[in-house]
C-alpha cells in the first residue's frame, strides 16, 4: 500500500500534515483578506448615536442574544415573518455582531418600529403584562438604572480602532449627542441629527428626570432595522451603494 511509505519515514508525515494543514489554513483565512469587498455599503447605514450604542452594550451585557437572533435569513417563512432578508451592511458597525445562534424568541433585526416604546417599556420590565404566554424573563431594573456613560468616548474610539467612521468631532460630543437623544426638549437636536441622519431622538423611557439604562436599551430596539429604507433598495442597483 502506498500510504506505508508515509507511515514508515515520520519526517516525510510531517511534511504531508504540514502541507494538508497549510491547505486547510488557507481556505479559512484567505477570504478573511477580502472581507471589506464582500460586506457592499449600502445607502442609510450609519455608525450607532452615542445612546444606541449604550442600549447595545445593555443588549449584550443582559445576554438578550442568548433567546433572540439579529438575522433574518433569506427564506420565504423568515421574510414574510419578520421583513426583507439581513445585509452583511446592516450588521458592519457590530462589533462584535448580534447574528445570535438561537431563537427561544423572535428575530430582532427589524424589531425598529414595530411596537411603542409605551409597548416595550411594558414589556421590558414585566414581558407577561403584555404578552401572557411569554418566556422572557423581566428587566424592570433597566428603567431604575441611571444610565452610565462616563466611558462614552473612549467606547467609541475603540470603535474606531476597528473600523467605524466615528470622526474626532462625533467622539468630543457624544455625551451632549447622548443627552440631546434621550431629552430632545434640550439643546443640540440638531447637531445630533446632522451627525446620525434618521435618529430618533425622545424621552424613551417616559421618565424625563433622567437617563437610565431603559432609555438606552429602547433608543437601540426602536433603530434596529431602520436605517436601509427597503422601499427603495434593489440588491442590483448601484445607485444604492454609497
Ligand atoms: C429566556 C429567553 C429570552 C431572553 C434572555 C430575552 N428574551 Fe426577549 N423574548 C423572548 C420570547 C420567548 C419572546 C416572545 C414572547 C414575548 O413577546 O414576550 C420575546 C420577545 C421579545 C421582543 C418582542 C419581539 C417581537 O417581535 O414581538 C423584544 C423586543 C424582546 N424580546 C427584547 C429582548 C431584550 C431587549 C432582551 C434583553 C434585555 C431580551 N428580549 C431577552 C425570550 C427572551
Amino acid at each position: 500500500m502506498k500510504h506505508e511509505i508515509l507511515e514508515r519515514n515520520s519526517i516525510l508525515l510531517l511534511v504531508g500534515i504540514l502541507v494538508v494543514v497549510a491547505i486547510g489554513g488557507a481556505v479559512e483565512i484567505a477570504p478573511l483578506f477580502w472581507v471589506n469587498g464582500t460586506v457592499e455599503k449600502v445607502q442609510g447605514m450609519r455608525p450607532y448615536t452615542p445612546l444606541e450604542l449604550k442600549g447595545r452594550d445593555i443588549y449584550v451585557r443582559e445576554g438578550c442574544y442568548v433567546c433572540h437572533s439579529q438575522m433574518v435569513r433569506s427564506l420565504r417563512d423568515e421574510v414574510e415573518r419578520y421583513g426583507h432578508y439581513s445585509l452583511a451592511a446592516e450588521s458592519m458597525y457590530d462589533h462584535p455582531f448580534q447574528w445570535g445562534s438561537e431563537r427561544t424568541g423572535p428575530d430582532l433585526a427589524r424589531v425598529g418600529g414595530k411596537y411603542s416604546d409605551e409597548w416595550q417599556r411594558a414589556h421590558l420590565a414585566d414581558p407577561r403584562s403584555v404578552v401572557p404566554e411569554s418566556v422572557m424573563p423581566p428587566y424592570k431594573f433597566l428603567e431604575q438604572t441611571p444610565l452610565d456613560y462616563r466611558d462614552i468616548k473612549d467606547e467609541m474610539k475603540a470603535n474606531r480602532a476597528v473600523g467605524v467612521p466615528y470622526s474626532d468631532d462625533d467622539i468630543v460630543n457624544a455625551p451632549s449627542d447622548l443627552e440631546a437623544q434621550a431629552d430632545p426638549n434640550g439643546d443640540g437636536l440638531d447637531a445630533l441629527e446632522k451627525r446620525y441622519p434618521k435618529v430618533q431622538a425622545r424621552d424613551f423611557d417616559g421618565n424625563p428626570k433622567q437617563i437610565t439604562e431603559s432609555d438606552a436599551l429602547i433608543a437601540y430596539l426602536q433603530m434596529l432595522g431602520t436605517l436601509v429604507d427597503f422601499k427603495t433598495y434593489h440588491p442590483d442597483a448601484r445607485e444604492n451603494r454609497r
